[in-house]
């Protein structure tokens, strides 16, 4: 089993540490205000899960997920996560985050930010086209019928597939979407951004298989 940090606890957090401890994971949860401010969402996820400062988080982590508004990227402590893995789950919504120019041109993309950010980290974006809710209802054991699939993308082999096999044990498939310069292909209104989980804000989801997340990875443009 894997200890998890986890750095911003809202609604994308909250849900991959619900997963997780189901899946018998530790987490180590945190976010901006302080771990004081946890202690509910702790109390609710029970033994295996701790709050803590965000670099204590990274510290703790053997995979990190940082899902924080875009706007806070640069607050990620960097040194804790030199060598890790982190899955970047953030995506650019300019009126909470402010205009990025590198972004609006298309110049770079949201995962490649956080990896400039984390030099010696191993960044690989995941998570950051399904909605919350949808994420939390859609996981399934390995082998079901109805188990869905989320694009990865990402430069490092061997940090996908350590997410592949987390992304497993969440009640996932993984579809690899390529280097972390592709993750253009999951952004905000791309096929693949949350529709294909069912509509937003509405449970149940509908799954999407490996086949539907992989020809919208493509239908991209
Ligand atoms: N909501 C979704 O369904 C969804 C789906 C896919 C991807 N995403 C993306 O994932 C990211 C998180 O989304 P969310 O909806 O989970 O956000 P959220 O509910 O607003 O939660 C954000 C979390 O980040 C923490 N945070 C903010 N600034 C921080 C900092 N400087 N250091 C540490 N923690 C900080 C917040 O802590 P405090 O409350 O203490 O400030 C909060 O726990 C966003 O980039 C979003 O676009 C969201």
């Amino acid at each position: 089993m894997t200890t998890i940090g986890i750095i911003g606890s809202g609604n994308i957090g909250s849900t991959v540490a619900r997963l997780a401890v189901a899946a018998g994971h530790d987490v180590v949860l945190s976010n901006s205000r302080g771990p004081h401010t946890l202690q509910d969402l702790v109390s609710e996820l029970g033994p295996k899960a701790r709050a803590a400062t965000a670099a204590e988080a990274a510290a703790a982590g053997d995979v990190v997920v940082v899902t924080v508004p875009l706007r806070a990227y640069r607050d990620v402590p960097v040194e804790p996560l030199a060598g890790k893995v982190v899955i970047d789950t953030n995506n650019y919504y300019p009126d909470r985050d402010g205009v990025f120019e590198e972004l609006e041109d298309g110049s770079t993309t949201t995962g490649e930010l956080l990896q400039k950010h984390l030099p010696q980290a191993h960044v690989v974006k995941g998570f950051n086209n399904i909605w919350a809710g949808h994420l939390g209802d859609l996981s399934r054991p390995a082998g079901s019928a109805d188990r869905s699939a989320l694009p990865i993308a990402g430069d490092d082999e061997a940090a996908k597939q350590a997410v592949t096999e987390l992304f497993d044990s969440l009640g996932y498939d993984t579809v690899d979407a390529g280097p972390l310069a592709e993750n253009w292909r999951t952004q905000r209104d791309t096929p693949v951004y949350v529709s294909p989980y069912g509509a937003y804000g509405q449970l149940p989801g509908t799954q999407a298989s490996t086949q539907v997340v992989r020809e919208a990875l493509a239908a991209a443009k």
